[in-house]
């Protein structure tokens, strides 16, 4: 691998959401800092949405590396479970022996667990991760389980996470207790085109790299063109640049290592490159003005050459009186 050869101690840009890679672009700190303080503060429903790979799940797990270690946490990322596989997973996670056959059963166990917590001055947290693929049956039922409180304190926290098609999914009517009930609303978005360069180098830095400029200036440009700050496209894209990289014996990775690889993950059958390139069909600003003042320039040189041709032949002297 290139490791060694680049310097480095492991791979900067695993696919897998590790929180010692974090990486706090306003955003991402800024959404982590709402969800501690609303775990914390117990503000019950939480909402964090975010595109695809922008590091909703990393984020996720760094807060859950923040929360008291005594803090019971239910991390649920199978979102195709209905409320009683649900209800079954979170008891299980939280350590609660259930031995009971029916839901009625199960939501006492959890509503005694709950209140043994509380006495004790905690609040588990559940998290559902992929939470857009829920059924509005499903999130309906997540509501219900949130039914347990205190006159003035919810008995567990709730952390929906998901695509924004959950955001969408949140405001159908049937859902509507759910939304009024969300304490708290976070999303990320992309990263800017400073965010992204300093992504990579701060990627590369924890990885042990001692050379900050692996990527060139232009390389880095050409990535930040082509991922548009998904922080998940930006991984896939520089880890292949080393490899091919590797291949060649380049220290440096230039802008043209970088075509290379994008062409190289373009031709691969990747449904998610093929929709980024469905995108990339519509032209670039940059294309659209190229191609304008070609025209413009060619509309000159035609005049030019059509004013030239009727001074050569006389053209303007007959037809003046
Ligand atoms: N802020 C960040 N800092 C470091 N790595 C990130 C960040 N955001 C995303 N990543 C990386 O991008 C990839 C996708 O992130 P992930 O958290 O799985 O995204 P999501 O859950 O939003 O689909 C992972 O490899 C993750 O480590
Ligand atoms: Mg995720």
């Amino acid at each position: 691998m290139y490791l060694q050869f680049y310097g480095l101690r492991e791979a900067p840009f695993a696919p897998t959401p590790d929180p010692k890679f974090l990486f706090q672009s306003t955003r991402h700190r800024e959404a982590l800092a709402q969800l501690l303080y609303g775990v914390r503060e117990r503000k019950g429903f939480i909402v964090l949405s975010g595109e695809i790979g922008t590091g909703k799940t990393t984020l996720l797990r760094t807060l859950l590396e923040r929360l008291d270690r005594d803090t019971h946490v239910a991390y649920v990322h199978n979102s195709a479970l209905g409320i009683e596989g649900l209800l079954e997973y979170i008891l299980h996670d939280w350590g609660v022996k259930s031995v009971g056959a029916s839901h009625a059963q199960r939501l006492f166990e959890l509503n005694e667990f709950l209140i043994d917590q509380h006495r004790q001055g905690l609040s588990p947290v559940l998290v559902i991760d992929e939470a857009q693929n829920l059924s509005v049956e499903t999130l309906e039922a997540v509501r219900l389980l949130s039914n347990f409180e205190t006159t003035n304190q919810k008995l567990m926290q709730i952390l929906l996470v998901g695509q924004p098609e959950l955001r969408e999914k949140l405001n159908v009517p049937e859902l509507r207790q759910l939304k009024q009930r969300i304490g708290l609303r976070c999303h990320i978005g992309p990263l800017s085109p400073e965010e992204t360069r300093l992504y990579i180098r701060h990627r590369l830095r924890i990885a042990g790299a001692t050379d900050a400029g692996i990527f060139t200036d232009g390389a880095i440009q050409r990535i930040t063109e082509y991922s548009e700050g998904t922080p998940r496209v930006i991984n896939i894209v520089c880890d292949h640049c080393l490899l091919s990289g590797y291949a060649d014996s380049k220290r440096r990775i230039d802008a043209g290592v970088v075509d290379e690889a994008i062409e190289y993950l373009e031709e691969g059958e990747r449904p998610e490159w093929k929709r980024s390139r469905q995108t990339r069909l519509v032209p670039s600003r940059t294309t659209v003005w190229a191609a304008r003042s070609g025209v413009a320039v060619l509309v000159v040189l035609l005049m030019m050459l059509l004013v030239f041709a009727a001074n050569a032949t006389g053209w303007f002297g007959h037809a003046l009186p």
